[in-house]
């Protein structure tokens, strides 16, 4: 059985006798080192964490299952999110995991279509507001302080408790902290879990030094950068289209403490990541999470130095996510062909050409 957050990292955790030790495998991401990027950029290493691994394909699942095992602890039956669509595709998916009613807000209009069919397949209850996330979010804490459900967004401090694991991983697959975590922000509860987890390790010694936090926001959604909230805000990455995030003073806590920054970068260069990173790197995140690596590019091309550097990218969530953008964002043609092994060969000349690969040698078994 997959061990989880809650056993691997038990002892940083508010774990009592009565947590029910719950898991769908969530944790334990990969760390992949750049074979591409690092050198078309310069970095000196440069590495992706992969988030979309998880059960649900986004780094939610960290949380929510800190949130849902206390929420449990605590005998409530009852879970509710605002979301948009990460969340609320975890939190369905551990409500159905653990039998618990999901109770999930979505902005109307701004979840991508596989996180919604996605929620929608797990059986909660939905209901899509006419609004922005802000809004949402409002309407759920208010609701959530007046009935008996548990609030499971990032405000939930178990869900920061949660996500913090995935700092851990990054130091024990390093065996330190990187120079850098570059990391994508919406509500921007993830800056700032990864920023107590990055500390909590130092503290006890695990790690003898702690990174710059570089948090990303899409420029039409960028609050923190400008310092004030974006009524509308817009961006072609849906899940950070966030106008007043929930944890704003703790994500500059998280900048200023480490010494880093929060930025913003815009739809094209988030597109051009999201797209080097799938065809040069095989990695296939979502938008959002591809505002992470095109902070990289930005400051790597306006002259920052990191070629001594240990660079980390969270990578939030899988590609898949998001399939209509997918389909918009890639030139990758389809070739009609007819069922004809003579046809696959013709159309196939240039390619193999192209690629430099030699003729096969006869094996002579035919
Ligand atoms: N990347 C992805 C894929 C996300 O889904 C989110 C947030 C973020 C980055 C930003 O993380 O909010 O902690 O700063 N998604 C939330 C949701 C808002 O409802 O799924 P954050």
């Amino acid at each position: 059985m997959s061990e989880g957050v809650l056993r691997r990292y038990r002892e940083f955790l508010e774990i009592t006798a009565r947590t029910p030790m719950i898991t769908m495998g969530e944790g334990s991401t990969p760390l992949v080192r750049s074979r591409y990027l690092e050198k078309a950029w310069g970095v000196g290493e440069l590495y992706f964490k992969l988030e979309g691994c998880n059960p649900t394909g986004s780094f939610k699942d960290r949380g929510m299952v800190m949130a849902v095992a206390k929420a449990m602890e605590m005998g409530s039956t009852a879970i509710m999110c605002a979301s948009t669509g990460n969340t609320s595709a975890s939190a369905a998916a551990y409500g159905a995991y653990c039998g618990l009613t999901t109770i999930v807000l979505v902005p109307r209009g701004d979840v991508a279509s596989g996180k919604m069919a996605q929620a929608m397949a797990y059986g909660p209850k939905i209901m899509v507001v006419d609004s922005t996330f802000d809004q949402a979010l409002k309407m759920v804490r208010a609701f959530a302080a007046k009935h008996p459900v548990t609030l499971v967004n990032s405000v939930n401090p178990y869900r920061l408790e949660g996500q913090k694991t995935a700092a851990f991983e990054v130091v024990d697959d390093l065996g330190d902290a990187p120079d850098y975590l570059f990391i994508p922000v919406g509500n921007a509860g993830n800056i700032t879990a990864y920023w107590k987890g990055f500390r909590e390790y130092s503290d006890v010694g695990r790690a003898k030094r702690r990174p710059k936090m570089m948090g990303f926001q899409a420029e039409g959604a960028a609050p923190i950068v400008r310092g004030e909230p974006v009524l509308e805000p817009r961006t072609v990455a849906s899940a950070i289209k966030i106008g007043n995030p929930a944890s704003w003073k703790e994500a500059l806590v998280a900048r200023d403490e480490s010494g880093g920054i929060i930025g913003a970068v815009s739809d094209e260069e988030i597109l051009t990541a999201y797209r080097l990173l799938a065809s040069k790197e095989g990695v296939f995140g979502e938008p959002a999470s591809a505002a992470s690596v095109a902070g990289v590019m930005k400051l790597s091309k306006g002259g920052v130095d990191f070629s001594r550097a240990q660079v980390v990218c969270v990578i939030t969530g899988t590609g898949l996510k998001d399939p209509d953008l997918a389909s918009q964002q890639t030139d990758t043609p389809l070739q009609r062909l007819p069922p004809e092994m003579e046809a696959l060969e013709r159309a196939l000349e240039e390619v193999l050409r192209g690629s430099g690969a030699r003729s096969r040698p006869s094996t002579g078994s035919g």
